[in-house]
């Protein structure tokens, strides 16, 4: 068979593949720009809302203290030394809390509590969380919407208020992070409880 016969009796397969191909590798780069977009606004986020205050590590230069860049949104370093809690001065008439210079752990009437590791780590950190499960815990306050209550000072009532969209933006941007393997302690719940 002559090569023009075989090419003019597949030429329908041949358009319907070609056009296959070209949506396939147009949708995916779609997908690739779509996340783009949506990790710039999520770093946006996520730095107006100084979620770094509290979840990145620090480190102390002659300007100051600062975000550890290497370990950001890490969490609460794990070989911190915890200095001892005052316990008998909090309360309700009393002061209302304490927190470690970096920022990254708090005593208060609630305990102890530790900022997380949000970097996509999947063994210490939130690299085993779907989009879902962050929304979820980020719109009920409490770890992937059944766990246990999420303490102060996370702002998570106000977090809570934000849309599904930016929500998603935030999520995004945690997962292109560089995954930080750093196990937070668990949080110390307060003495006469
Ligand atoms: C004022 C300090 C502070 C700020 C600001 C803050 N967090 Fe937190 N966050 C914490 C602390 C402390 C915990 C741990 C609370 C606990 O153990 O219940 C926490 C817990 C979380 C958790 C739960 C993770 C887990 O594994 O349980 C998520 C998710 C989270 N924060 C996301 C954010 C994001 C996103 C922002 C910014 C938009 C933010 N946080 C801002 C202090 C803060």
């Amino acid at each position: 068979m002559k090569l023009r016969t075989v090419i003019s009796k597949n030429i329908k397969v041949l358009v319907v593949f070609i056009i296959f191909l070209s949506q396939y590798s147009f949708t995916e780069e779609l997908a690739e720009v779509k996340n783009e977009l949506l990790v710039k606004r999520g770093e946006t986020l996520v730095l107006e809302w100084g979620c770094n205050t509290c979840h990145s590590p620090k480190v102390y230069t002659p300007e100051g203290q600062m975000q550890d860049p290497r370990r950001l949104l890490s969490g609460h370093p794990a070989d911190s030394v915890h200095p001892k809690i005052p316990d008998e001065l909090l309360g309700t008439n009393k002061w209302g809390g304490f927190f470690t210079p970096d920022l990254t752990s708090w005593a208060g009437t609630w305990g102890v509590s530790f900022a997380a590791n949000l970097t996509p780590d999947k063994k210490t950190g939130i690299g085993n969380w779907t989009e879902q499960d962050f929304l979820l815990t980020m719109k009920t306050g409490k770890r992937k919407g059944t766990g246990r209550k999420i303490l102060p000072p996370m702002p998570i009532h106000q977090l809570a208020q934000l849309s599904d969209d930016d929500l998603k933006s935030i999520y995004a941007y945690l997962m292109s992070l560089k995954p930080v393997e750093n196990k937070v302690p668990e949080f110390i719940p307060p003495k006469n409880q």
